[in-house]
């Protein structure tokens, strides 16, 4: 009996040890953008089949609504808080890759774990989790963080990077407007004190001047974001400045399938986190997909995105490697709704990207497809997170996970097989910056899953939407919190009477979870102090220049 045990349980790895892994991350792409998650105005058939292979999440959610927390949680399976990665002010991302905020080397990655386990590891595109901290050059970077190579961008694309706008005054309409009256006041309040002869013209002058200087920065730093943000990397080397948008996605799939087939030859199982710079504005795509799709240059980007999804999967199948190989799909945050028809459609879900607790910003597609060991064509509504990849890539690759932290991925294998029906994730915890403004219950019996909601948005009022981004700080605490039967009510609009005593009976369990939870947490080191997102003029890199001057290139290899 023991040895018959012991026969099965060995053929039943090694038919599947060290399966490849191919990770698609997808950037602000709505729950609603998909074929296969309802959308029938565009095409995404690519990304689509992974559904029919493999198993779709209807409830799968990111630790955060923004980028830079959502990713760090996915690389760690912890919530963004836990490493310094929840921001207490406005600025909730890396908006300046060269500041000295990212994620701490401690941080044990899923990526370091599949090297660690023998696998050849690589990240194309985006990662926007920092390159240097303020005593160690580089240790942000992806190859300091599990990752053998790297190609795209260290930071994040921004509408800046297009001919039109700037984030600055997306979110800011009168923002030089501001700084000038600011300026202004200051200034002639200097010339009064000088005019009174309560101070000399001299001292007025040179406070005048001192005065302008910051002011100045201030101005110039945010109206160069393309120069401060925008470039594309090779390993270390910088080899495109300001990135060519148009021509992006190609260069990306050329690269993870160069990257792809030298594994092979290497013989050695590949981990690829191929993490497209769409849906984000600013939207450019190649002359192929340019005014193709019916919905506009969004829906251009959507039909390229599967097309790159497409092209990787058919490389993986073309090498014999489709049986053995775990592929996943999901996206950062939701569809960002303020800036519609440029973002993306978040389906009946309430809110959107960078909103705190509201499904539309954390609720996102999620496929995995794994065959032999996951079923095809399956569906999972039981609530899922972004950072159970973590625990999944610990499997897939046989690594332990860390024993010495705390992982909030839970093991969500049995679940996607079918051989229990109840999430792992008995509370979820949705946040906004570094601020609890919900969470989720699934209780371990029943069929439902509940939603507290203890915060609202500072939405504009009569509308579903902010000025270009809600903020965390602006947020207000509701006075009698929110709950929702999530299973039922996914959209979020018939919150349960809170004089019921199903009201009285589940809410008492959520805001003692959450208080547990906030319990929990251990002090760290923010990453989103003052000190540590200013951009640092110092170590910006410039292409065949000086900064900030003749800071252009363009890689030889990708020469147009
Ligand atoms: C499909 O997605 C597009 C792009 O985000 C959106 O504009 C459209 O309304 C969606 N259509 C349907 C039928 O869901
Ligand atoms: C560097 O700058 C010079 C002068 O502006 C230009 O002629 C050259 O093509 C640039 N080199 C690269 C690699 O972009």
């Amino acid at each position: 009996m023991f040895r018959l045990c012991f026969i099965v349980i060995f053929a039943s790895i090694s038919v599947n040890a060290k399966p490849n892994i191919v990770l698609f991350m997808a950037d602000d792409l709505g729950y609603g953008d998909l074929g296969c998650y309802g959308n029938t105005s565009v095409k995404t058939p690519n990304i689509d089949k992974l559904a029919t292979e493999g198993v779709k999440m209807t409830q799968h959610l990111a630790a955060a609504s923004l980028c830079t927390p959502s990713r760090s949680a996915m690389m760690t399976g912890r919530y963004p808080i836990r490493s310094g990665m929840a921001s207490s002010n406005l600025m909730r991302v890396n908006i300046w890759p060269y500041s000295a905020c990212g994620l701490p080397p401690s941080e044990i990655t899923y990526a370091e774990l599949a090297k660690d386990a023998g696998y050849t590891t690589a990240l194309f595109g985006k990662w926007h989790l920092g390159v240097h901290s303020e005593t160690e050059h580089n240790v942000h970077h992806p190859l300091n963080q599990g990752f053998d190579y790297f190609y795209g961008t260290l930071g994040t694309n921004m509408d800046d990077f297009g001919p039109e706008t700037k984030v600055v005054t997306l979110s800011r309409p009168y923002w030089y407007w501001e700084l000038f009256s600011i300026w202004s006041v200051t200034t002639v309040a200097l010339i009064c004190l000088c005019r009174a002869r309560y101070i000399s013209v001299f001292t007025c002058v040179l406070l005048i001047f001192l005065w302008s200087m910051p002011v100045t920065l201030v101005y110039w730093v945010f109206d160069n974001v393309l120069l401060f943000s925008s470039f594309v990397h090779r390993n270390y080397d910088l080899v495109e400045q300001p990135i060519r948008l148009a021509g992006l996605s190609q260069r990306l799939v050329q690269e993870g399938s160069e990257f792809i087939r030298n594994a092979v030859q290497a013989d050695k199982p590949f981990l690829i986190l191929m993490s497209w710079v769409h849906m984000h504005t600013f939207i450019e795509t190649g002359k192929a997909f340019t005014g193709k799709s019916n919905l506009g240059r969004y829906g251009d980007a959507l039909e390229e995105l599967d097309w790159s999804v497409g092209e990787i999967l058919k490389l993986v199948k073309s090498l014999g490697l489709e049986d053995d190989t775990l592929v996943y799909f999901t996206s950062d945050n939701g569809g960002h709704v303020e800036i519609a028809p440029d973002g993306g459609y978040n389906g009946i879900l309430r809110g959107g990207k960078a909103h705190g607790a509201p499904d539309g910003g954390i609720r996102v597609p999620g496929m995995i497809k794994w065959p032999g060991v996951l079923p095809k064509g399956t569906e999972t509504d039981e609530p899922t997170s972004l950072m159970d990849l973590y625990n999944l890539i610990s499997s897939a690759v046989g690594q332990q996970i860390p024993d010495d932290r705390t992982v909030d991925g839970r093991d969500i294998l049995p679940l996607l097989q079918g051989n229990t029906e109840i999430s792992p994730h008995e509370f979820m915890f949705h946040y906004c910056g570094n601020k609890l403004q919900g969470a989720r219950y699934r209780p371990r019996t029943g069929t439902n899953t509940w939603k507290l909601v203890t915060y609202s948005p500072n939405l504009i009022p009569g509308r579903d939407i902010c000025q270009f981004v809600c903020s965390c700080n602006h947020a207000f605490v509701l006075d009698t919190p929110l709950l929702y039967d999530i299973t039922s009510d996914p959209g979020e609009t018939n919150p349960i009477d809170s004089n019921s005593k199903q009201y009285k009976d589940i809410v008492p369990v959520i805001l003692e979870a959450m208080k547990q939870h906030k319990n929990s947490i251990e002090p760290t080191t923010s990453q989103f102090s003052f000190r540590k997102v200013a951009p640092r003029f110092d170590w910006q890199p410039c292409c065949n220049g000086t900064f900030p001057f003749n800071c252009y290139c363009t890689d030889p290899k990708f020469p147009e």
